[in-house]
């Protein structure tokens, strides 16, 4: 029997209702047909009231005024299926970290926690993005779920958002490429991945009442390039729309976000689900969007009775809401979601998840300074004090819809932020379980002490660290979901504990676990400076592998670290210190001019650029050709002109297009050389990133002229430069 009657015969016998003689099945379960064909058949089945019950769901949690139906799993999200017609439900779980388990009320449920996806952006690999998506779908899959509700590609605009962690860096290309990469991954399992937060949810404060502002050439040139490269990339079943307002219109009933680019100028198939709490009215539905998430977030639940009675009153058309299914359910049958079920006990290999996140962490971990090349440190290395961060505890996470248990944990590894009310109960520091100050121990070898000082006291850690041949400082900045840091300091005196151990031993390096890019103003006097982001299952090894060099460092900042805050378009983040309920705007002057390239055009210098960071070995790059025409590619050698292994980010930006300055990362490569080992890479552009986006014709627009390319290893350092023509173009939206 050939697998695809298997499947159907499978298929027939799991419908139950539905005629289960072979001869008579209906043509929406041949999986033969393409997902279109078999949307379109299914869903001329659907009555009135089996498509309202499609179009919204519940927020699937006991602790949200709801009693979960037994159905359901406790979760994020619930979207009863069809039985008479074998629609199977949605089992909606968050998301790009790991699969959650709210408040831990699935007791005994743990996941894999992955790194933040800021460090998978950090390893600049489209190959660990995939792999990473790979373990993700199916650890969602064996636990029941046949949505994920990630990953999230919102561009980082300013350090201080609360939810950079859960997001890819400032870059449209970057960002774009490893989403579009993790979403192929996640959907390699019989799993929906939904691209969030679309678009502009850049900042936490007051993120349901702040109005994000922009230019709408600049905004194709941005955060929706990134979203279009992941879409293109990756096809997500699902598109998530975020709180916040964009030139007016809320995301999730913005017609030009949903209508116009998303489906009409992207040709999107997919369905568009609200954010939890994102929806206004009835006829958002009219503005694009499809379904309405997590119901009671909402002031009424707009797409259930009032949705029917507007179908029924004509004020939206039936065609309407036909076309809502219609989405749903073409991205289930492109995603097997008929064909397979999700078990929840399905099996999981742990152990070799944890291999790929540690992997993924110690690609991620970003060496930003080495003086004298302190690190790695060798055996003579006697007495080491390794100070603060709860190092003893764990590595530190980020909090909100994306925190992850590790399996067998508990709450004496979440440490209390508190604060009032209901949010303020469950503001905990989650730390994963593996301890850096263990992982050290471990490599530290036989003959050598390591002593442990929790840091609360600047002049106790710095009467040890006198006594250390070494003094490793972990500081840690708690980001959250719904939470913006009011600046880019670290929090609680870290900044004062870390000079002070430096006064006292030169010999000092600072590993920081933080959600973005924080200020340093002690850079100069410590020694070596390690970015660790949340490390996830594994990270403390992965940390420990590079202190100790059995890995050598390879990451690089997805993320500019301006020297401060002030360097960047908006001094205050918007809304700061505002009462709830109160709109406000937040204009966005920088346009598409995100990060490293706002810094060029105002001439500031950051604290460490874009594309930054350190190995332990060396690398040249040699020979540049660049090649135009119509469309812009270029060459070049690298090669590892050191003594050890190691790996590599050369990158090549765009640093003049038809005569005007400009700088845009246009291409990058991961490769790993062995010592004296070189090899040759050539890049294609994206045109897109040559040209401009014209929002009067709606057409992006590449001018005949001189294109100069540099490559080098990080947005400010251009090893290699060369130029060539390329020919007028325009191309679709
Ligand atoms: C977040 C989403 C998340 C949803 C469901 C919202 O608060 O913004 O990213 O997927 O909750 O938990």
């Amino acid at each position: 029997m050939s697998v695809e009657i298997s499947r159907l015969l499978v298929v027939v016998a799991l419908l139950g209702g539905v005629n289960a003689n072979a001869a008579d099945t209906p043509r929406w379960l041949d999986s033969r047909l393409s997902a279109d064909e078999r949307a379109e058949l299914l869903n001329r089945e659907l009555t009135l009231d089996e498509r309202i019950s499609l179009v919204h769901g519940i927020w699937s949690r006991p602790d949200r005024d709801i009693s979960v139906p037994p159905d359901a799993i406790i979760s994020a999200g619930y979207v009863p299926g069809v039985s008479r017609l074998g629609i199977p439900a949605l089992y909606e779980t968050d998301a790009s970290l790991g699969i959650t388990n709210p408040l831990r009320l699935r007791p005994g449920d743990g996941a894999t926690a992955f790194p933040a996806s800021l460090a998978l952006a950090a390893t600049f690999s489209p190959e660990l993005a995939y792999k990473s998506g790979v373990i993700l779908g199916q650890e969602a899959f064996a636990k029941g779920f046949n949505v994920l509700l990630g990953p999230g590609i919102n561009l980082a605009r300013d350090p201080r958002n609360g939810r950079n962690f859960e997001y890819m860096g400032e870059d449209p290309l970057l960002a774009g490429m490893l989403g579009g990469e993790n979403i192929r991954g996640i959907q390699s399992s019989p799993v929906v991945a939904t691209l969030k937060h679309f678009a502009l949810n850049d900042q936490e404060t007051h993120r349901h009442w702040v109005n994000a502002v922009i230019d709408p050439a600049a905004l194709r040139e941005s955060d929706l390039l990134a979203f279009q490269i992941a879409i293109e990339t990756g096809k997500p079943g699902s598109i998530m729309c975020a709180y916040n307002q964009v030139n007016g219109p809320y995301a999730c009933g913005n017609d030009f976000l949903l209508n116009r680019v998303l489906k009409q100028d992207w040709s999107y198939p997919g369905w568009v689900m609200s954010d939890w709490g994102a929806v206004y009215a009835t006829d958002f539905a009219m503005h694009g969007l499809d379904q309405q998430s997590g119901q009671q977030a909402d002031a009424q639940v707009w797409f259930g009775e009032l949705l029917q009675k507007a179908v029924q009153t004509g004020a939206v058309p039936q065609a309407r809401l036909s076309d809502m299914t219609r989405r749903i359910l073409r991205s289930m049958f492109a995603n097997g979601l008929f064909e397979h079920r999700p078990q929840k006990h399905g099996q999981i290999d742990y152990a070799a998840h944890a291999q790929l996140v540690r992997e993924v962490a110690a690609q991620g971990i970003v060496l930003l300074r080495n003086r004298d090349n302190i690190l790695p440190l060798t055996s003579i290395t006697k007495r080491i004090l390794v100070v603060g961060g709860y190092a003893d505890l764990g590595v530190l996470s980020g909090g909100g819809s994306s925190q992850v248990y590790e399996p067998n944990t508990d709450w004496r590894s979440a440490i209390r932020v508190g604060g009032e009310g209901r949010a303020g109960a469950r503001r905990n520091m989650v730390f994963h379980s593996s301890a850096p100050l263990n992982a050290i121990r471990a490599r530290a070898g036989a003959g050598a002490t390591v002593f442990f000082d929790d840091g609360r006291y600047p002049a106790a850690a710095a009467a040890l660290a006198r006594k250390a041949d070494v003094a490793i400082v972990f500081a840690n900045q708690w980001m959250t979901e719904n939470e913006d840091a009011p600046d880019m300091s670290l929090p609680q005196g870290q900044d004062a504990l870390i000079r002070a151990v430096a006064q006292a031993n030169p010999r000092t390096i600072v590993v920081v676990e933080t959600g973005g890019a924080v200020e340093m103003p002690w850079v100069e006097s410590v020694a070596a400076v390690m970015e660790a982001w949340y490390a996830g299952t594994g990270g403390a090894d992965a940390i420990a592998d590079i202190l100790f060099g059995q890995v050598n460092p390879s990451g690089r900042l997805p993320v500019t670290f301006p020297a401060s805050a002030s360097q960047y378009p908006r001094p205050e983040i918007p809304g700061w210190g505002k009462p709830e309920g109160e709109y406000f705007e937040a204009a966005h002057p920088e346009g598409a001019a995100v990060g490293y390239r706002w810094m060029a055009q105002k001439g500031q210098a950051p604290l460490f650029p874009f594309g930054f960071g350190l190995s332990y070995t060396r690398f040249e790059y040699q020979d540049l050709k660049v090649r135009g025409g119509k469309q812009l590619t270029f060459s070049f050698k690298v090669k590892n002109v050191g003594s050890r292994a190691g790996a590599d980010v050369p990158q090549g930006y765009l640093v003049s297009a038809a005569g005007q300055p400009t700088l845009r990362l246009v291409g990058f490569r991961r490769v790993t050389l062995a010592p004296g080992e070189s090899t040759n890479l050539e890049l294609r552009v994206d045109p897109r990133l040559t040209g401009h986006f014209d929002a009067q014709a709606n057409r992006w627009r590449i001018e005949a002229g001189t294109y100069e390319v540099v490559v080098g290893s990080s947005s400010a350092e251009h090893s290699l430069r060369g130029s060539t023509s390329l020919h007028s173009l325009v191309l679709p939206p």
